[in-house]
């Protein structure tokens, strides 16, 4: 029986080798997805797909803080996801409750700073309390930024930011012929981020579903068919090295680069 276990270990060790760490990504986006189809498969409710999924989220932070990724940013509910039974949305909320008073230690320990991104007013008041707080207890962090995009949809938060903009612009805050992509940038609710390098999707869905879609403009995107609670550090390593493989040309070409 110890054999695999072992055997598993010195793989993930020799994975996590043929990292190069001076090219990692800056920011990693991961859609979450598949925690219904591996509870279905286990013949149990969604309800515990999810509450297996946050041990991949605890895994996926430690990991990429123990590499150095600066940014990791998680999809964690969609405004989308407001339209799926009641009860799920209320257990969904309930788990990021129990998982931010369960995490905070993680984060402090690991020096994790938590910001959240996504129409933030229409969560549940405990939820945004304990939100609120814990990106309070973490905010002088550094290490990584950890951000959890909630009731978050890109289409909002572009609309938002157009609202938002053209507010100014009635107010004279800003003339509309200096409106460029810093001034939109500095509107979005990832004012504070760089652009995805790295997006991650589990579960073999290979769709975007309205995340960060300004963002990942020249991010490169990595599917895998593992669901969300089956993904481990091992998995993410093997996205890094993926990633690593690929020649980010920005529209120039190759000759141009080297
Ligand atoms: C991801 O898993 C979690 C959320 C979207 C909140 P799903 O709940 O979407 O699981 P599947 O895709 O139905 O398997
Ligand atoms: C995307 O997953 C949202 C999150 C992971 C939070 P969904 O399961 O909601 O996406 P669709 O419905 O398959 O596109
Ligand atoms: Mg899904």
């Amino acid at each position: 029986m110890k054999t695999p276990a072992i055997a598993l270990r010195i793989n993930n060790m020799d994975l996590k080798e043929n990292i190069q760490l001076n090219r990692l990504p800056k920011h990693i986006a991961i859609i979450m997805d598949g925690n219904g189809r591996w509870a279905k498969q286990k013949g149990m409710v969604r309800a515990f797909g999810h509450e297996n999924g946050t041990e991949s989220v605890r895994k996926t932070v430690e990991a990429c803080a123990e590499l150095g990724v600066q940014y990791l940013t998680l999809y964690a509910f969609s405004t989308e996801n407001w339209n799926r039974p009641k009860l799920e949305v209320k257990t969904l909320m309930r788990l990021l409750v129990s998982s931010l008073k369960k995490e905070i230690k993680t984060l402090q320990d690991n020096n994790i700073k938590l910001s959240a991104i996504g129409n933030l007013s229409t969560l549940p008041k405990k939820v945004h309390k304990e939100l609120k707080e814990v990106i309070a207890d973490t905010k002088s962090n550094e290490r990584m930024t950890l951000t959890l995009a909630l009731s978050y949809g890109s289409r909002e938060e572009l609309l938002n930011t157009v609202k938002e903009i053209s507010i100014k612009v009635k107010n004279s805050i800003i003339s509309p012929e200096k409106i460029d992509e810093s001034i939109i940038n500095e509107h979005l609710y990832t004012r504070n981020l760089p652009d995805v390098d790295l997006l991650i999707r589990t579960s073999g869905e290979q769709r975007i579903s309205n995340f960060l879609l300004w963002q990942i403009a020249y991010a490169e995107l990595y599917f895998t068919s593992t669901l969300w609670p089956d993904f481990t550090k091992q998995h993410l390593y093997e996205a890094i090295i993926e990633y690593q493989k690929r020649e980010r040309r920005f529209g120039k070409t190759s000759e141009q680069l080297s």
